[in-house]
Parts: C-alpha cells; structure tokens; sequence
C-alpha cells in the first residue's frame, strides 16, 4: 500500500518537474524568436567614445619611449639634441638626433647596429656603449623607429 502510494507521489513530481522545464524551454525559445532577451541590452549600457584613431601613438613608438627615457636620456636628452644630464661630462658629445640632414643619411639598419654593438663595434667613441646585451632585436627596431621621431 505504501509503496504504490510512493510511486505514484514519484510519478506526479515526474510530470510536474517535466512540465516546469518545458514550459522553461519554450518560453525561453519564444524570447529567442522575438528578439527579446532579458539580460539588458548592450548598447544602453554608456560608454565613453573612444579617441580617435589617428591619436592612438604605434605601440613601437610607445615603447621606445620607454626605452629611451630608462636608457639613453641621461646623454641623449629628452629632445634627442644630445644634452643629456651626462652629457658634459662625456670627452665625445653623444649624437644630436636632431640633425636631419645628418640622421638622414643614416640607415635603419645602421642605427641598429650603432645601438646593437655600441660605439666600439662602429669605430666610434666607446662612450657609446653596447646594448646588444640588454636589448633585443625588436626593442633596439622600436629604438630606431623612436630616434626617427627627433627629426621628421
Ligand atoms: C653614456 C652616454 C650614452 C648613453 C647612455 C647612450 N649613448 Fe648613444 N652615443 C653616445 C655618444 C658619446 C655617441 C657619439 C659616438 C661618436 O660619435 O663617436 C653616441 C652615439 C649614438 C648613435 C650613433 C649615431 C651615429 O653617429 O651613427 C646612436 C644611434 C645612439 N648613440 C643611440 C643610442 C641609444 C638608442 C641609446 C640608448 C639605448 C644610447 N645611444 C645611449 C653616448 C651615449
């Protein structure tokens, strides 16, 4: 007696339950078919426009500012002139690149390596030092694309 009253309580929560997750189902279907979602919209939430492309600096540019101003600064200056704080101290005075005719005649490449081997490995002043060793390839390249900034 008990048992089949127990059964027929399992049968009922059964269709009871089935019936939950059904009507669940469609309703969420018919939310679909007609474009509403209850989750709220994006496009109500503001947002602040963001700024316009041709402000946005390269990330290479970004970087070797970076670089710049952690390495070279102190001979270099922050206008890439050449006095530097360190400058005065230095018997050779470290490279204007603000020069353009004379950074113009420079290649890419050339600066890289001038960065690269340092003075020494140019036949220029050892005060140049050598940054092979603690630049990479790609942060000596942002190096150079940031030095082109001195003279446009
Ligand atoms: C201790 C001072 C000092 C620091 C720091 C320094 N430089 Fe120099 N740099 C010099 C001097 C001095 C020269 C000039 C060498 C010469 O003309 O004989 C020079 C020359 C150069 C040149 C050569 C341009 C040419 O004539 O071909 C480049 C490129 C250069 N530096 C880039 C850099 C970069 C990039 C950094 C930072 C990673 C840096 N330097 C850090 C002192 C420095």
């Amino acid at each position: 007696m008990m048992l089949r009253r127990r059964g027929k309580m399992i049968a009922g929560l059964g269709l009871l339950l089935s019936f939950i997750l059904l009507t669940g189902y469609a309703s969420r279907i018919d939310s679909v078919a007609s474009g509403q979602s209850k989750k709220p919209v994006l496009s109500s939430v503001p947002v602040k426009a963001p700024p316009p492309i041709a402000n946005i600096r390269p990330y290479s540019l970004r970087v070797g500012e970076k670089l710049y101003t952690k390495y070279c600064e102190i001979c270099h200056g922050a206008a890439g002139d050449g006095k530097g704080f360190n400058a005065y101290t230095l018997e050779v005075q470290p490279r204007d690149f603000t020069n353009r005719q004379y950074m113009n005649a420079l290649a890419d490449s050339r600066l890289a390596e001038t960065i690269r081997e340092g003075g020494r490995g140019v036949n220029k002043s050892v005060l140049m030092q050598t940054w092979g060793g603690t630049l990479s390839h790609l942060e000596i390249n942002y190096l150079v694309q940031y030095l082109r900034q001195f003279s446009p």
